[in-house]
């Protein structure tokens, strides 16, 4: 099968790594890189590191406002599908990039296939909320991470072609978990100590584009009386320069750091402080304690396992999760079983979808 994947942003990069090359075994995958993410540590980094094979289009299409973003997106991608003629379009997750990639596809009546499909935070006022509904219902084949991931779709009328395939995350953090301890050595190179710091990303446009979100988070992590570890997304820098926000000597604020570094990060700390959604994940696969400043989160699982707590942007809240928040259950294999990929491969080759 002639398969076109579309990738822009850094949580896809990392997915696409987990898939990327097992789909190539049987098939012909063409890559396209929209340019979401362009700087080299949100982007080349995760190549480099992660043996993705090089795009074999880049849109470069950049930052801008989501319909001049997903505009040029749109364009490029109909010239690309036009021309390269694929049997199926493959999409990641929740993104710009995403909704680009699923609608062109539908347009021109070739099947879309949804990884991370069915996740709903029930807010829909977020970006991400907005880009997976019209995903999921423009697609003809759905891999939902999760059984609860399957009911939101059923629930929605969304019932053929849906598997329950686990997470492709999971099947990252296995795989490239054990490279990390092998390759990264941040925690040297940071002058930290394992089991001594809070490792916090903030990243997610709901927090950024408030400034009493963001400052009360700021002021959260300035007071916690911890060391905190923060690979600033360059959105949250631009934003907090902005506002004109400080960091107290206790945070240690570096730049966004590649995956097998975040892996020995994420590995060693006592708690993790986060608005993203793959870190949430990811603090889980590593029991992790998290607390999560958004006032929903679509990984409900977690949080009803007791491993993630949801805190919104309340700077008590923040705090007290930081001091207090300690995991009592134990967790429930909710992601699958750490070959999501393999079954997704397998499920794309033996599907009559495309055919
Ligand atoms: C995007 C996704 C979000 C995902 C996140 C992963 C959408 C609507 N949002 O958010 O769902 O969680 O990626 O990280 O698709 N910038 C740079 N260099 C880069 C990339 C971005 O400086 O390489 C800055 C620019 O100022 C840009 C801003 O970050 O305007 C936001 O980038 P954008 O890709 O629009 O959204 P994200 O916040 O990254
Ligand atoms: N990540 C990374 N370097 C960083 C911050 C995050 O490699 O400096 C990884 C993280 O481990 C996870 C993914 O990026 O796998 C999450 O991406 P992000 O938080 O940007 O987006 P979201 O998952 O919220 O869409």
């Amino acid at each position: 099968m002639k398969i076109i994947t579309v990738i822009g942003a850094r949580p896809q990069f990392i997915k696409a790594a987990a898939v990327s090359n097992k789909l190539r075994k049987k098939n012909q995958e063409i890559l396209i890189h929209t340019g979401q993410h362009y700087d080299e540590n949100m982007s080349k980094i995760f190549f480099d590191e992660l043996d993705i094979p090089y795009p074999d289009y880049n849109l470069s299409v950049g930052s801008g406002g989501h319909g001049k973003q997903t505009g040029e997106m749109l364009i490029k991608l109909e010239e690309i599908y036009e021309k390269e003629k694929p049997e199926l379009v493959l999409v990641y997750g929740d993104t710009n990039s995403t909704l680009a990639g699923a609608l062109v596809g539908s347009k021109m009546l070739i099947p879309v296939i949804h990884v991370e499909a069915g996740l709903r935070s029930f807010n829909k006022s977020m970006p991400e909320e907005q880009n997976r509904i019209i995903t999921d219902h423009l697609s003809s084949l759905l891999f939902a991470p999760t059984e609860i991931a399957v009911k939101n779709l059923s629930n929605e009328g969304i019932v053929n072609n849906v598997y329950n395939s686990g997470d492709v995350m999971f099947d990252a953090v296995l795989h490239f978990g054990e490279v990390a301890k092998k390759k990264s050595n941040i925690i040297e190179e940071l002058g930290i100590k394992n089991q001594e710091y809070i490792l916090t990303t903030i990243h997610r446009a709901e927090n950024t584009n408030d400034i009493c979100r963001l400052q009360n988070i700021i002021d959260a992590l300035n007071e916690c009386g911890r060391i905190v570890i923060l690979p600033l997304h360059p959105r949250t820098k631009k934003y907090i320069q902005d506002y004109g926000l400080t960091f107290n000597s206790n945070i240690k604020v570096i730049s966004p750091i590649g995956y097998l570094d975040m892996l020995s990060l994420e590995r060693s700390c006592i708690k993790i402080v986060t608005d993203s959604g793959g870190v949430q994940k990811e603090a889980f696969f590593m029991q992790k304690p998290c607390i999560t400043m958004r006032d929903e989160t679509e990984w409900v699982e977690t949080v009803d396992n007791d491993w993630n707590r949801i805190v919104g942007t309340d700077k008590k809240k923040i705090l007290n999760a930081i001091i207090g928040f300690e995991p009592k259950m134990q967790q429930k294999d909710i992601f699958g079983d750490g070959t999501s990929s393999e079954k997704i491969c397998e499920i794309i080759e033996s599907e009559r979808i495309g055919r």
